[in-house]
């Protein structure tokens, strides 16, 4: 019974999650190392291929066993979609194999059949920060031209086996990451010495080919799915009015959108000319390459949103803030959140409109939320008003970006169940709605506790919005 007045009738309610965040058993049924499993500290830490239990994806929120318990609870939010990613390392555990590895592409059927039990429409990523770390090791991760041929059979094969049970697909989780944390957006170990800007321009390339196949082959075999990008996206602000300052901003908001423009546009942007030119970066492309990405844009531009950032000309005398990524100049009139990210719900709607207006495609927002310590109370309850703040706001926000005539798909929180963090590794960092008994050192009985923030969320959903 949904109210149509915000929100679309079709407005797809949910939550983001990403296998290695929560799954855990990670050797189990075959399943091959992955980047994630050798970053004890997260995207943001060092390498340790010695990392044990402290490195807490391994085990996750144990979801591989307790996904049905947990796809009970999101059921009973009322969640229309469950947005995961599939383990690469399940179905091709080293990445070169001939053929996969059918205790894995069971696994993700078990999945599927248990969401769309509940009629939870999946929304899967194909790649969520981790590759099977085989790749990395025999042939230097993104930077080498196989990996697209290794992706593109692995996109393949889960694409005809899921043909019947996944409609909403996206190819590379916040693409535009590889930048900043080269390690797990894209398999690079960059040594000194080599044109490390140019090794990641060359992988990114090789991502939007291997993205391009992808859309391609889904649009093949699934003619009647929806496949999208995924892009980190940050609201660069010119900390003040001088030219200068909004000029830097602008650059800095094309580190980012350059991705989206080369997946919803079919095509490289004109102003990387003058930035390759002036950074001395040549990109080795084939000649198929532009048809490619020409002809296989994507269907809808998907975003995560957790904050925005303010750009100075003079950033040294000026107070920083951090984010999962990218970082910058705080901005005085924004809030922190206890991990230094700045929390800016009009910043969400500002760049849904930029992002509108720039590819005039549909928008899915796939992850927006709070990290925050939470704390049980003695009679056993979690009083997370603080997170029932933030994302009220932000969806209110939402709302008024609808009514500006951006056209929106729908809206999954992060981490809707308390899940290991992607930048530092930890568990104390959490996004849910349902909490998870486990800590840093990985203690805990991993019982699920419903927080306030549960009922709120399914009030929202069950009122289309309305309720916030
Ligand atoms: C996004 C990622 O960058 O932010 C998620 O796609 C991640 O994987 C989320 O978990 C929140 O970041 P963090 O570091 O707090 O887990």
């Amino acid at each position: 019974n949904k109210a149509d007045e915000t929100f679309p009738k079709d407005f797809l309610w949910g939550g983001a999650t990403a296998a290695n965040q929560l799954e855990g058993a990670y050797l189990e049924d075959d399943k091959g190392l992955s980047t994630a499993d050798v970053l004890p500290n997260g995207s943001l830490g060092e390498i340790d291929e010695d990392a044990g239990e402290e490195c807490l994806y391994h085990e996750g929120i144990d979801f591989y066993h307790r996904y049905k318990e947990d796809i009970e609870l999101f059921a009973e939010m009322g969640f229309d979609c469950l947005r995961v990613s599939i383990a690469w390392t399940r179905i091709f555990p080293k990445g070169n194999e001939e053929s996969p590895n059918q205790a894995g592409l069971q696994f993700y059927d078990n999945l599927f059949d248990e969401l769309l039990k509940y009629d939870i429409e999946p929304v899967v990523t194909l790649s969520h920060y981790e590759m099977p770390l085989h790749l990395v090791k025999e042939y230097g991760g993104w930077r080498n031209r196989k990996l697209v041929k290794f992706f593109e059979r692995y996109a393949k094969v889960v694409f005809d086996r899921y043909k019947d049970k996944v409609k909403y697909w996206l190819t590379f989780n916040e693409i535009n990451a590889i930048f900043h944390t080269p390690f797990n957006a894209g398999g690079l170990i960059l040594e000194d010495g080599e044109n490390k800007e140019e090794i990641k321009y060359q992988a990114a390339h090789h991502q939007f080919v291997a993205s391009a196949l992808a859309v391609k082959a889904c649009h093949e075999i699934i003619p009647d799915a929806q496949i999208g990008s995924m892009s980190l996206a940050i609201p660069f602000y010119p900390y003040t009015c001088d030219p200068d300052d909004v000029l830097k901003a602008m650059k800095r908001e094309r580190e980012l959108f350059f991705f989206t423009d080369v997946q919803a546009r079919g095509y490289y942007p004109s102003y990387m000319d003058r930035i390759w030119a002036e950074d001395d970066i040549d990109i080795e492309m084939k000649e198929e390459d532009e048809v490619i990405l020409k002809e296989h844009t994507v269907d809808y531009v998907g975003f995560s949103y957790y904050m925005s950032c303010a750009v100075s000309t003079f950033p040294e005398d000026k107070e920083q803030v951090s984010g999962n990524i990218v970082g910058g100049v705080k901005n005085p009139y924004l809030e922190t959140t206890d991990w230094s990210w700045q929390i800016d719900p009009k910043g969400l709607r500002y760049i849904a409109n930029r992002l509108y207006d720039r590819y005039q495609k549909p928008l899915f927002i796939v992850e927006n939320g709070l990290g925050a310590v939470d704390e049980i109370e003695e009679d056993g309850s979690i009083n997370d008003d603080y997170r029932i703040d933030y994302l009220e706001a932000h969806i209110e926000q939402l709302g008024e970006a609808i009514a500006d005539g951006v056209d929106l798909m729908g809206y999954t929180s992060w981490g809707p169940i308390d899940l290991v963090s992607a930048s530092t590794g930890e568990m104390k960092k959490r996004y849910g709605f349902i909490y998870v008994d486990r800590d840093n050192s990985g203690e805990g009985t991993l019982e699920r506790i419903k927080k306030k923030s549960f009922d709120w969320y399914k009030e929202v959903i069950a009122s289309n919005g309305e309720k916030v």
